[in-house]
């Protein structure tokens, strides 16, 4: 069962209806081609929509705090409810605590990263060492 104010029920409630592909999408196709808001592994690897840790520099969150999105909600101001203050705090703390998660695995990327050195610039690799 997922929690009430889990990432995942905030995003299915406030953004699936345009931005997950599948049957519960509203539109013939989802909106900019952002169509896996459900697939939380995978935006979380998408530095276009988040940067783990840093909700604040998450396009994703910012849409979000700057009320540019839900886009029914915010900018044709027709929507059945706009996201709760929990809503946008589950969003916000998952993606914060995804910063947890990129410094247990540290040790993981600095091998993969040295094995990739050849196609991963020393500068990224340092500023990412924590
Ligand atoms: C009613 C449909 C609708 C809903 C609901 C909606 N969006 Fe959007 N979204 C759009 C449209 C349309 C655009 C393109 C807007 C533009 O280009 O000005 C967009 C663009 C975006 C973009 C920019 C994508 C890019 O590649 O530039 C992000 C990020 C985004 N939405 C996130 C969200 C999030 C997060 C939610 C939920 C909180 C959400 N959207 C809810 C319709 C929607």
């Amino acid at each position: 069962m997922v929690h009430p104010s889990s990432p995942w029920r905030a995003l299915d409630k406030n953004c699936a209806r345009c931005h997950q592909a599948g049957p519960s999408l509203q539109r013939q196709k989802p909106a900019k081609n952002f169509g896996n808001v459900l697939a939380l592994d995978e935006i979380a690897r998408d530095p276009d929509l988040i940067l783990p840790g840093n909700p604040d520099g998450s396009g994703l969150f910012t849409q979000i705090a700057k009320k540019d999105m839900p886009y029914d909600c915010y900018q044709e101001f027709d929507c059945e409810a706009e996201p709760t203050e929990e809503d946008v705090k589950a969003v916000y703390d998952w993606i914060k605590g995804l910063g947890d998660t990129i410094t247990a695995v540290c040790g993981v990327v600095r091998r993969l990263t040295r094995r990739r050195s050849s196609r991963q610039s020393p500068r990224l690799s340092t500023r990412r060492r924590r």
